[in-house]
């Protein structure tokens, strides 16, 4: 059945637990996270980024995220992260992606509804599932402001007039923390999961407290995005390797390297409860 869409991971909006999606970048990226979701017999994303795509190439990396899937027989989805070009998003579709996010969050709202509504036809034509993105979730900044974070009645618009599937929204995280300090906008979350008829999702998880985390889930996040805290814990560990032991094997290197992602979403996948849920 793997790799599979959105739609097909079991997440409704009504249920409360979250599906983790892990950016990947390489094929021991990609193992950390099959493996840990096959561990903790949970669904899970393996998410496919611009900077990825720049480092690996689009077709090698969605064809090594569709080969390794089928390791396991718990129900794993291939998603393009934040992709900005339409074009980009129909070479994903063409290499058989299942699922595809297209980041309008710094056009003009008008054209961020025209395009996503094209990518989400788009997608659809493919059995594919769309995640559109309203309100901005910086990358690098010290805290969003009010004016950032998701207007709720404009939020409901845009997933009418667009017909997306997942819908990112803004609610005090930031792209690329490498410690957690932040915390979200509750109040808001509670309001936009009340009024928004699609599962609502997180992005920037890395930097949000764990406390925040979980009441996002009981809130009404439904997928929590999940990138340079794995780039950190395999960074640091590698460092601490090699500076120990320099003489060994590389391959070992990268194979221990793993078992820290591994474990890494594996904890994540208990935190956003959905571990025994494939
Ligand atoms: P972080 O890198 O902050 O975890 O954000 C990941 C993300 O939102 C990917 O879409």
């Amino acid at each position: 059945m793997n790799p599979c869409n959105l739609n097909q991971l079991g997440i409704t909006r009504e249920n409360p637990w979250a599906v983790g999606h892990f950016n990947i970048h390489n094929q021991e990226f990609i193992r950390a996270v099959v493996r840990a979701a096959d561990q903790e017999r949970s669904p899970a994303i393996l998410a496919v980024g611009m900077l990825s795509v720049k480092y690996m190439g689009l077709e090698p990396l969605i064809s090594a995220c569709q080969v390794i899937s089928k390791e396991t027989d718990v129900p794993i989805a291939v998603h393009l992260d934040h992709a900005r070009d339409v074009d980009v998003v129909k070479q994903a579709l063409d290499c058989g992606i299942n699922s595809v996010m297209f980041d309008g969050s710094a056009l003009e709202y008008e054209e961020n509804v025209e395009k996503t509504t094209k990518v989400v036809q788009m997608a659809h034509e493919f059995g594919a599932t769309a995640e559109g993105e309203i309100g901005i979730v910086p990358h690098g900044t010290a805290s969003v402001s009010e004016a950032d974070m998701t207007n709720p009645a404009r939020a409901v618009e845009f997933a009418e007039r667009t017909g997306v599937d997942f819908l990112a929204v803004s609610l005090g995280s930031v792209h690329g923390m490498k410690t957690a300090g932040a915390s979200l906008n509750q109040d808001l979350l509670r309001q936009l999961h009340q009024q928004i008829p699609v599962p609502l999702v997180l992005h920037g998880a890395s930097g949000v407290v764990d406390d925040h985390i979980k009441a996002a889930v009981e809130n009404g996040i439904r997928k929590i995005n999940v990138n340079t805290g794995l780039k950190v814990v395999l960074k640091n560990f590698l460092s601490d390797k090699l500076a120990k032991d320099p003489d060994s094997d590389l391959l070992d290197d990268f194979d221990l390297g793993m078992d820290a992602v591994n474990a890494s979403v594996a904890a994540r996948m208990r935190l956003f409860g959905s571990s025994n849920k494939a």
